[in-house]
């Protein structure tokens, strides 16, 4: 019988595909080709009509059971693949748990902002909060207010960044409505008095200007720490005590404190503070010029004409201020020897901290 023969051996050559497809895609071809709609199985099935009706039992039982015999081969066939690809793909994707780890080096903050937050927290700590101000500033905030005379040195285009240009006309001096960087946070302490009313206990970051050529202990561009206190009763042995507890939180509790009178317009009066060196104790050595002493900081009272500016009744309420660089306090906790080296991006240097 003619059909009954191209039935085996259409069976026998769909086994021999389904067992010779090697990956899914081939499998999945030869079922759509002897299953599919138009499969050559199916098309037998479908040609069961043209048959001699006492032949068609027959030759359909057949068909049905080559379509299910090559059904089950080809469900085989397909989980043989499935479980050979996963086990590739586990070989592929293993990994070697005894491989030593690859060390991987996270980012951190910058030793200047690593100083700012630490010397932050000390204040914060103390009660003060954080405030900000403009890096361009008026000239009215930056020394007027501040209690610079109009002929004061710092006013002059050579020390100080001014937005217009000063520099043709010799007759062209800044003026109260100029703009400039600047040159300290002290501005902050008057735009701060001016909006709050006592008591006021504020820190200020931020960076500052001059018109400096950077070498070993100077930069154009750097962080100043301002404090300012306004309230009723505030003396200089608050200051003093303020500053002795700052200086041993951040340098340690075994460092001396020394005031130094000094200047500034819109202290009175005035002091510079110096911390005792942490490589000679205080006896004098080379780290320290041999002075025993390393400068940190300036402050002083809030000098009456400053509360005037900003409508404090000065014989309600008195006050202390103080200024740091950053850098500086950076400089001399780690023994950084050029301040250069905290702006210049150099990597070996920042890891270090
Ligand atoms: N602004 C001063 C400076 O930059 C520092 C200072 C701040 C001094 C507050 C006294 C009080 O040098």
């Amino acid at each position: 019988m003619g059909v009954a023969e191209d039935l085996s051996s259409l069976r026998d050559e769909a086994l021999d595909s389904v067992a010779s497809a090697n990956d899914l895609t081939a499998l999945e071809a030869v079922r759509v080709a002897f299953l599919g709609k138009r499969g050559s199985l199916t098309s037998v099935l479908r040609g069961l009509g043209a048959l001699a009706p006492q032949d068609r039992p027959v030759i359909g039982q057949l068909a049905n059971q080559i379509r299910e015999e090559l059904e089950k081969a080809i469900a085989t066939r397909r989980d043989e693949l499935a479980s050979q690809a996963l086990a590739a793909r586990l070989q592929a994707e293993s990994v070697d748990v005894t491989l030593p780890g690859r060390k991987r080096s996270p980012g951190k903050q910058h030793l200047i902002h690593q100083i700012v937050d630490e010397i932050t927290a000390v204040f914060v700590g103390l009660g003060y909060c954080v405030a900000e101000g403009p890096e361009v500033e008026l000239e009215y905030y930056n020394f007027t207010a501040l209690n610079h005379p109009p002929e004061h040195p710092a006013r002059a285009a050579t020390d100080t960044f001014y937005v217009r240009d000063l520099s043709d006309e010799a007759s062209n001096v800044p003026g109260e409505c100029d703009v400039l960087l600047r040159t300290h946070t002290s501005p902050v302490q008057v735009r701060v008095m001016e909006r709050q009313a006592p008591p006021i206990y504020v820190l200020v970051p931020g960076k500052v200007y001059r018109r400096d050529v950077a070498d070993p202990s100077h930069l154009p561009r750097f962080t100043q720490i301002e404090g300012l206190v306004v309230d009723e009763g505030i003396t200089f042995g608050d200051l003093k005590g303020t500053l002795e507890h700052f200086v041993r939180e951040v340098f340690g509790s075994t460092r001396r404190v020394r005031l130094r009178p000094h200047f500034f317009p819109f202290t009175e009066p005035s002091a510079e503070v110096d911390v005792s060196c942490g490589i000679c104790g205080g006896e004098g050595c080379r780290s320290c010029g041999g002075e025993g002493w390393l400068e940190v900081l300036g402050c002083g009272m809030v000098d009456p004409n400053v509360f005037s500016y900003v409508g404090i009744d000065p014989e309600r309420y008195s006050g202390f201020a103080f200024g740091m660089g950053a850098e500086r306090i950076a400089a001399l906790k780690y023994g950084v020897p050029d301040l250069r080296l905290l702006v210049e991006g150099d990597m070996r240097f920042l890891r270090q901290f």
